[in-house]
C-alpha cells in the first residue's frame, strides 16, 4: 500500500496509529508532541509515566485515547549536531521502529510527523528525505497506508539543487509553450485528442473555437452501422497494456504495483476490469513503475485518455524525472508535492 505526504494536523489523522515525535523521558513537550498529549486528554500522559522512557532512535507504543486513533507509537529522534553523529541512521531507526510496532499490532494505516525537524532541528529537506527513503524501504515487503503529515510550508522544500533544476525545467517548458503561435496551440491539442470521447469531453466554447480556427465541423457519427464498425475496433486497452508491459518487463503484479505506489485493492480492479479508467496520476504512476520511456508513457496514457501537456505543472515535472530517467516514485512525489501537485498513485 502506498506512501502519501500531506499537509495536515496530526491530531486530525483518522488512522490506526500516529507517531509521536517525543522526547526520552516521554512525559511531554512542545510542538507536536505537546498537541498530541492536549488532544489525547491526560489519559495519555498518565500511561506514558508507566513506561519508563525511550531511547533515541527506538519506539513505544500506547493508546490513542481522545485522538481518531487506535495507537500513539512514540518515538525519539536524534538531535542535530551538523550531521556527523549518527543523526541519519537514527533518525532512519525512529521511522523502521516505529512501522515495525505498527506491524506487530496490525496498524493498516499510519501517519508520520516529520520527526526531529522542530525543536531538534534536523534540516527539514534531509528530515523529509529519509522519512521517504525508509518508508519506502518498509513498503517494498509490508502491505501498510502510510502518510507523512507535514504541518508548516517550510518543511517541504526539498533539496534545493534538485528544486532549481525542476523549477528551471518548468520555466523552459511554459515559455517554449507561449512561443508558439495559438494556432499551432489548438492544432497540437486537437491531435492530441483525436478521438470523439476526448472532444465530447471538451467544453463547447472550445469546440466552437476548435471548429472556428479549422473551419471544419466537429466530428460526427453518422449512422449506426458505422458506430458498430467504429466499436469492434477497439484495440488494447489501458488495463490489457498494462499487464502486457508488466509481462514484457518480467516483474510480478506486486513489484509493479508496489513501485507505482498503488494499493494492492485497486491494482486488482484494474486487472479484473479490461475497460477500467484510470485517473491520470494511476496511470502514470504505472507508466513510471515499468519504467517507460516518454514516448511509451505518451502511449499508455492514451489508452486511459489522457495526454502530458506543456501546459501544467504536473505534466512537466513528470516529463522532467522521466527525461532523466529518474524513476524513484517516492523521489517524484516529493518534489511534486513540493510544487503543490496532486502526488503519483496512493
Ligand atoms: N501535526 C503535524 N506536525 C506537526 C504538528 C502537528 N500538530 N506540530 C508540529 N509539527 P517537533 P522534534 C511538526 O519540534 O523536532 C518536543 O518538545 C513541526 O513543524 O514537534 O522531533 C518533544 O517533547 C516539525 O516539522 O519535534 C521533544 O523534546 C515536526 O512536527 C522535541 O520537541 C517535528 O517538530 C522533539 O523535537
Amino acid at each position: 500500500m502506498p506512501l502519501s505526504i500531506i499537509r495536515n494536523d496530526i491530531t486530525k489523522m483518522k488512522v490506526d496509529a500516529i507517531v509521536n515525535a517525543a522526547n526520552p523521558s516521554l512525559l511531554g513537550g512542545g510542538g507536536v508532541d505537546g498537541a498530541i498529549h492536549r488532544a489525547a486528554g491526560p489519559g495519555l500522559l498518565r500511561e506514558c509515566r508507566t513506561l519508563g522512557g525511550c531511547r533515541t532512535g527506538q519506539a513505544v507504543i500506547t493508546g490513542g485515547y481522545k485522538l481518531h486513533c487506535k495507537y500513539i507509537i512514540h518515538t525519539v529522534g536524534p538531535v542535530w549536531q551538523g550531521g556527523e553523529h549518527g543523526e541519519k541512521e537514527l533518525l532512519a531507526s525512529c521511522y523502521r521502529n516505529s512501522l515495525q510496532l505498527a506491524f506487530e499490532h496490525s496498524c493498516e494505516s499510519i501517519a508520520f510527523p516529520l520527526i526531529s525537524s522542530g525543536v531538534y532541528g534536523y534540516p527539514k529537506a534531509s528530515a523529509l528525505n529519509v522519512a521517504v527513503s525508509t518508508i519506502g524501504e518498509f513498503l517494498a515487503d509490508h502491505d501498510m497506508s502510510v502518510h507523512i503529515v507535514i504541518f508548516d510550508k517550510s518543511s517541504y522544500e526539498i533539496g534545493s539543487k534538485l528544486y532549481s533544476d525542476i523549477a528551471a525545467y518548468i520555466d523552459d517548458r511554459y515559455a517554449d509553450e507561449n512561443a508558439v503561435p495559438r494556432s499551432f496551440s489548438i492544432t497540437r491539442a486537437a491531435e492530441a485528442a483525436p478521438t470523439p470521447l476526448r472532444f465530447q469531453k471538451a467544453s463547447k466554447a472550445k469546440q466552437k473555437l476548435h471548429a472556428d480556427e479549422c473551419s471544419m465541423p466537429a466530428p460526427i457519427i453518422s449512422n449506426q452501422a458505422s458506430l458498430a464498425d467504429a466499436l469492434k475496433q477497439i484495440d488494447e486497452s489501458f488495463s490489457e497494456m498494462l499487464l502486457r508491459k508488466i509481462d514484457e518487463k518480467g516483474m510480478t503484479d506486486a513489484e509493479c504495483y508496489k513501485k507505482a505506489n498503488i494499493d494492492r485493492k485497486l491494482f486488482s480492479k484494474i486487472r479484473s476490469d479490461r475497460l477500467y479508467k484510470p485517473s491520470k496520476p494511476t496511470a502514470i504512476a504505472f507508466a513510471i513503475a515499468l519504467e517507460l520511456s516518454l514516448p511509451e508513457t505518451e502511449d499508455m496514457l492514451k489508452k486511459a485518455g489522457f495526454a502530458l501537456s506543456h501546459s501544467n505543472k504536473f505534466d512537466i515535472i513528470i516529463e522532467y524525472f522521466i527525461s532523466i530517467g529518474n524513476y524513484n516514485i517516492y523521489e517524484i512525489n516529493e518534489a511534486l508535492f513540493a510544487f503543490d501537485q496532486s502526488l503519483l498513485g496512493v
